[in-house]
């Protein structure tokens, strides 16, 4: 292989218009939304305070994109006084981060870490009177702040505190309940107005595809079947714009592999397929290490022949949990660890079955005082090879 052939894709034109991070000329469906923020923000440019904004919706619904947006159209206004900011929680998710990385946005100099939040508070404040300035600040994905009620109260505190100028803040969260963790305090200062991000529907799904896709694949690699399919797939799952981008990039890039030139309905639905075994492996490899040994006994028992089972009408086989748990405590034992009790096990069950990866049932009949049947609602092999990808590599 040499750079030209990495260069040369019979597929893509320009993967990165499909990542998440792309963000694209045109913002679709969003106007009332987008005009909405710009209402709430409007005051700034006539010197006054505007109004705390919190904006709600599901993952995928355009609440990033749309606040990007906002942000262009601010800057587009040109006004010195008044400075934007983005700031994602993932990363910024204390008080402390939120106002370190403010400041230093606002001075150079202040770059460095160690400052006490005392300085950090004080400069914020300095820096917007000195010029009757404004800052309105856009936290991203703020439930991700740990001390989220303390940070509300600063900004709330400062921009109470200044006489000229004004500190607002624009909070996103992908959380519906997220209102209901706040102080009542916190509360009513950030929701002072509201927007809800509505999820998409299928046809809007195609849109959002189609506009990127003249820019991502090449001409006429798509077929119109496989752009149905993945907003459709979208639509009914979640109405997430981002998983059916990612639908896209994921049948594009299977295509490539096969050599066939054209993304059609079959690469889509692969690619559905994959995003599910993904989704399952990050959950199951961020579970703690005894649930992994739970799942992990699971499967090797599902493997093994001379384990008895029991065959549901549905024709899934489905095992003694007593078994698995003898089982669990072998494995356990081999590997080091120190096997918890049977009564946890149940409890690890009941756990695992929540989030979707494990299916019981009861066989009513009491056989060896052992009445619960499991089975993994996953592939064996595939929870096999990621927990011995997590756990034992
Ligand atoms: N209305 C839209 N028009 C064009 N692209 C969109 C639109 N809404 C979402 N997207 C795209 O979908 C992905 C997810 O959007 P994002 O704003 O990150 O969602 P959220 O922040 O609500 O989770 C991004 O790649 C974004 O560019
Ligand atoms: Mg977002």
């Amino acid at each position: 292989m040499d750079f030209n052939e990495i260069d040369e894709s019979a597929i893509f034109k320009n993967k990165s218009v499909l990542s998440p991070h792309y963000v694209p000329q045109e913002l679709l469906y969003r106007e009332e939304e987008l005009k909405k923020m710009m209402v709430g923000v409007a005051p700034v440019f006539k010197g006054f305070k505007p109004k705390n904004i919190l904006i709600y919706g599901k993952t995928g619904t355009g609440k990033s994109i749309t606040s990007k947006k906002l942000l262009e159209k601010m800057n587009d206004m040109k006004d010195a006084r008044v400075k934007g900011i983005y700031l994602n929680c993932r990363v910024y998710d204390t008080r402390y981060k939120v106002f370190q990385k403010l400041v230093s946005e606002l001075k150079n100099e202040f770059s460095k870490t160690g400052y006490s939040f005392a300085l950090l508070y004080e400069t914020v404040l300095d820096w917007i009177e000195e010029k009757e300035r404004f800052i309105i600040i856009i936290l991203d994905e703020i439930d991700f702040v740990k001390d989220i009620d303390a940070l509300v109260y600063s900004l709330t505190r400062a921009n109470d505190d200044i006489q000229k100028g004004g500190l607002s803040m624009i909070g996103i969260s992908n959380k519906i309940q997220f209102k209901q963790k706040l102080g009542e305090r916190s509360k009513s200062s950030i929701c002072e107005e509201e927007i809800v991000f509505q999820t998409y529907n299928s046809s809007q799904l195609q849109g959002i595809l189609n506009q990127r896709i003249s820019l991502s694949f090449k001409e006429g690699v798509i077929t119109p079947g496989a752009v149905n399919l993945a907003s459709a797939i979208a639509a009914r799952e979640n109405g997430d714009a981002r998983y059916a981008l990612n639908l896209l990039l994921r049948s594009g890039e299977l295509a490539e592999r096969k050599k066939t030139g054209k993304v059609t309905d079959k690469e889509v639905e692969e690619a559905r397929k994959m995003a599910e075994e993904d989704k399952a492996s990050e959950l199951i490899s961020s579970l703690p290490a005894h649930q992994q040994l739970v799942l992990y006994a699971l499967a090797l028992t599902s493997a093994d022949v001379s384990y008895k089972k029991l065959v549901e009408d549905g024709g899934e086989k489905y095992y003694f949990s007593g078994e698995v748990y003898d089982h669990y405590t072998k494995i356990s034992k081999k590997f080091g660890f120190e096997p918890i009790s049977a009564r946890w096990y149940r409890e690890y069950i009941h756990e695992l079955e929540e989030m979707g990866l494990i299916s019981s049932i009861h066989s009513g009949s009491g056989v060896r005082g052992q009445t619960t049947l499991l089975r993994l609602a996953l592939e064996n092999s595939k929870v096999k090879k990621i927990i011995e990808k997590t756990l034992m590599k």
